[in-house]
């Protein structure tokens, strides 16, 4: 099998996407681990994760890197965090979330892959981690809640990323509405602070979100 690098630490193996697993022989969520030329690969269900769906849909800004710093809003156990964390292994993956029980499975990974930190809290309230997190370049959001909106704009103004991706599911804010109509709407409320660069549907793998990809203004 070959291996076709897609964005930095991301790479294509046939029809599937991977990132280089950071801790041989562990896996997160029982996804297929690779060997290929002397290293290993963790495959990247898109069906469990959106950014890889948003990959495989299409995604042409990546604004992650080997040196990223990210804030992780709405961590859960760890699926795409984990990937990020493969990805960006000279940064801190900060992984906020507020679920108890979902800490407790978070924490199995976070003990492995040393850059995630575990941050137990409420994404609308930032102010209570700001001590806990240093430099932060790129925001993911992922908390399906009805003011998704407001949760990341709290969060940019006290950590000034320089990127956001807002994963947006229409029927947590509005289950009446057409999806269009909302995601359009929440995209507004974002516009003085970003530039939009991308939204991406992630049919077929996901029904009911986008993905927003976002730079600072
Ligand atoms: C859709 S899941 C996230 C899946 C994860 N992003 C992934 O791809 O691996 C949403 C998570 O956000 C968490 N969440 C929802 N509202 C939150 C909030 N206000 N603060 C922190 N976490 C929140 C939920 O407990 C849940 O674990």
């Amino acid at each position: 099998m070959r291996l076709k690098k897609i964005f930095p630490g991301v790479y294509g193996v046939g029809r599937d996407i991977a990132t280089e697993n950071s801790t041989p022989g562990f896996r997160v969520y029982d996804e297929r681990l690779l060997r290929l030329k002397g290293n290993e690969y963790r495959l990247w269900d898109p069906r469990r994760s959106k950014l890889a769906a948003g990959i495989l849909n299409g995604l042409k800004r990546f604004p992650f890197n080997p040196n990223s710093s990210i804030l992780y809003l709405g961590a859960s156990s760890g699926t795409t965090a984990s990937h990020l964390a493969d990805i960006c292994p000279n940064g801190w993956i900060y992984c906020v979330e507020f679920s108890k029980r979902m800490m407790q499975d978070l924490l199995q990974v976070t003990m492995k892959k040393r850059n995630m930190v575990p941050v137990l809290a409420d994404a609308n309230l930032p102010a209570k981690y700001l001590h806990q997190i240093a430099r932060i370049d790129i925001i993911y959001q992922d908390v399906a809640q009805p003011n998704q909106a407001e949760i990341l704009l709290k969060n940019s103004e006290l950590f000034s990323p320089r990127f956001a991706m807002l994963s947006i599911k229409s029927r947590s804010i509005n289950a009446i509405e057409s999806p269009k109509k909302v995601f359009k709407r929440e995209i507004e409320k974002l516009k003085d602070y970003f530039s939009v660069l991308e939204k991406i549907d992630l049919r077929p793998y996901d029904r009911d979100h986008v993905l927003v990809n976002l730079e600072r203004k």
